[in-house]
């Protein structure tokens, strides 16, 4: 049984050697608001946060998370970016959009008044098949607002 911190709490896990992340996540506990896309670290769709760092969990083994803290979308319901989101309409299908917001939240953690540069810089590998990037821009620049 292998234990993963998600969130704040404790999560036993089933996961076998060899499955990811994402799909631990997802298929066995439930926390489906991480996306998989395309499922080979190209997208960001996936993305969460292991000890606050981005991190894909596509390619990322449940087994080599050890005792990193997990934090998923579901663990950031309360993250003003997720107003900064829906406010400057930066939702469209919105299959990217927890990634892009996980992603968001490291930056401005780091960060908290990004410039356009560093919000193009740090979210680069979140892509948006809708095309949203201007939106995602302005949400991330207007987080606090
Ligand atoms: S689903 Fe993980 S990077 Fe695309
Ligand atoms: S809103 Fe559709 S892929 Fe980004």
């Amino acid at each position: 049984m292998l234990s993963l911190t998600i969130n704040g709490g404790e999560y036993a896990s089933r996961a076998e050697v060899g499955d990811t992340l994402a799909e631990t996540l997802r298929e066995e506990l439930g926390l489906t608001g991480t996306k998989i896309a395309c499922g080979a670290g190209h997208c960001g769709a996936c993305t969460v946060l292991l000890d606050g760092v981005p991190t894909l969990s596509c390619i990322t083994l449940a087994h080599t998370v050890g005792g990193r803290a997990v934090t998923t979308i579901e663990g950031l319901r309360e993250h003003p970016l997720v107003d900064a989101f829906v406010r400057t309409d930066a939702v469209q299908c919105g299959f990217c959009t927890p990634g892009q917001i996980v992603s968001a939240s490291a930056l401005v953690a780091a960060n908290p008044s990004p410039s356009p540069d560093e919000i193009r810089h740090a979210m680069a590998g979140n892509l948006c098949r809708c095309g949203t990037y201007p939106r995602i821009e302005e949400a991330i620049a207007t987080w606090r607002d």
